[in-house]
Parts: C-alpha cells; structure tokens; sequence
C-alpha cells in the first residue's frame, strides 16, 4: 500500500473542493499519512529564540500546551507565556486544518494536547517500551479511549533543514492479525482495580488492552521491527502531516524541532467506521470490546 497522500494544500484555512475533501477523508480513514509539502507553521523574529532544546526542563522530552500554559518548560514567565502564545497558535491553525478538510466530523471533534519537540529524536535503548524509534501504534496507558480515534497534526519546524525521518508500517489489519493470537484477556477485576488506584483515568476497556499489548508486542519484537514490511519517509522542514496515529504503523528515527497537535474522533463520526481500529479489532476477535 502507498502510505502517503500527497497533497497541494498550502493553506491552514484552505478552499477545499468536495472532491478532494472526499479524497483525503477516504485516505485518511483507510489508514494512509496526509502530506501537504507546502503547508508549513512560521515562527515570528522574536519565537525563533525558542528553536533550541534549551527550554525543557529535563523532567520530559517534550513541551505540552494544557490550557493556555506550558508542561515542561523552563524560562521566566514573559518566555513562558511567549511559548504558550506560539503553541496555541499552532493548535488553532491545527484545529483550522482539521475543521476545513473534515468538516464531516464537525462539532464531535475533541481537542486534546498539543506538543513541541525541541529535542533531537532519540533511540531509547534503555526502555524499548518508550522508545518510539520502534514501529509502533499510539496508545495511551494511563487514558482508557474506549475506541475513540487519535488524529495528529505534525508540522516539522527545522531551521537547519533536516527531515523529521519516520518508517512507517504494514497495514493495521496485517499488524492485528499479526500479534492478537499473542494477547491474552485481561485478568477478571484489573481494570476496576487499576482505575481505583488511579493508574488509569476510568476503567480500562477491552479495546486499550489489546491497543496497549499491540503496542507493547511490536514493539519488544525486534525480529518484527527488522523484518516487517515497511517504508522510510522524509518530511522536510517547512511541511505537515496528518494521520490517525492508532492506526497508522509508524516509528520516528530522526529529526529536531516538531510541532504536534492531537484532537480525538469517536469512530461514530468517521465516514468509514468499519476502518478503525475498534471495528477492525471487534472483526478479528468476533465480539464487542468496548
Ligand atoms: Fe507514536
């Protein structure tokens, strides 16, 4: 499968006609990457002080926006506030995109965090759980999303040219199929038990127990890693790229300086609800997960 959509778009508001909108929902949902190689997110003179990896504050690798301040930065406050005021102005022209090309999914839209990721792409030898330079799907073990979609907005922001370079994978469904007859059910009471102890924000469905095995499985098999199906990708400065990252098998092996932004899709609101990964899941196994 040709896992990128190519697209002219150049424009984070842009005119879209119903064909092409038709086009890159039917892409989008069927598991591709979205590549607008001219759509890209500028700095002003003064933000440019803020291409340096210099602002994190050490306890994360990446900057998050929650609210209008910053998780995990460092700098005064003037700084601090400088930075929120870029990154929101990211996720408003990221939630723009996603409104202009998908308005199907309209007021079901839910917006979550928006990232900036100042540091060099590492490769977590230590901790393969954590190191996304392993193929991989997102997952999130602390949130259950009850099948709920993960949509990212990635815009590579470089001033020094270099690529943010991604492998991305097999289809989700050669993947699946690939790994569940490895993942067993979860044990009787756990997810109760983890959502009193706080180790999870409400209970734990059956669909993010097989997401964070699929996750965890792929990503401990380095026979699978070196042998899967796969392509490199380069996404230059200066472009953006959208995709469901529950979906979408995909590893970061190199780059510096990204800016991300994630809003949420219940799968009834998809134009194609049989592609995502709860269906597709619910198929395989012949029952309700969630
Ligand atoms: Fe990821």
């Amino acid at each position: 499968m040709q896992v990128l959509l190519e697209s002219f778009i150049s424009a984070w508001q842009a005119l879209v006609s119903d064909e092409d909108r038709t086009t890159l929902i039917d892409a989008l949902e069927a598991g591709k990457i979205l590549y607008f190689y001219s759509l890209a997110f500028s700095f002003s003179d003064f933000e440019k002080k803020f291409l340096s990896p210099h602002w994190l504050d050490g306890s994360r690798k990446n900057i998050s926006l929650q609210g209008d301040t910053v998780r995990g930065a460092r700098g005064d406050e003037s700084d601090l506030q400088q930075l929120a005021t870029m990154m929101s102005r990211f996720a408003g022209q990221a939630t723009q995109l996603v409104q202009t090309l998908f308005p199907q999914y309209g007021e079901q839209l839910r917006t979550a965090r928006t990232s900036y990721r100042p540091a060099r792409v590492t490769h977590r030898k230590a901790s393969w759980r954590k190191d996304d330079s392993r193929l991989h799907v997102d997952a999130f073990p602390s949130r259950p999303s009850h099948g709920e979609r993960i949509l990212r907005v990635f815009t590579n922001v470089n001033p020094h040219g270099e690529a943010r370079v991604w492998q991305a994978g097999e289809s989700f469904a050669d993947a699946a199929q690939h790994f569940l007859p490895r993942i067993r059910k979860p044990l009787p009471g756990s997810a109760a038990l983890m959502a009193a102890l706080g180790i999870t924000k409400g209970k734990r469905s059956e669909y993010d127990h097989i997401m964070l095995h699929l996750h965890d499985e792929m990503k401990a098999d380095s026979e699978y890693q070196r042998c899967a199906q796969q392509q490199r990708i380069e996404f230059p400065p200066g472009t953006t790229w959208v995709c469901f990252s529950d979906q979408v098998l995909h590893a970061a092996l190199e780059g510096q300086y990204l800016l991300e932004h994630t809003v949420h899709v219940p799968v009834s609101a998809q134009q194609h609800p049989e592609c995502s990964p709860l269906h597709m899941l619910e198929n395989l196994i012949g029952r309700q997960l969630t």
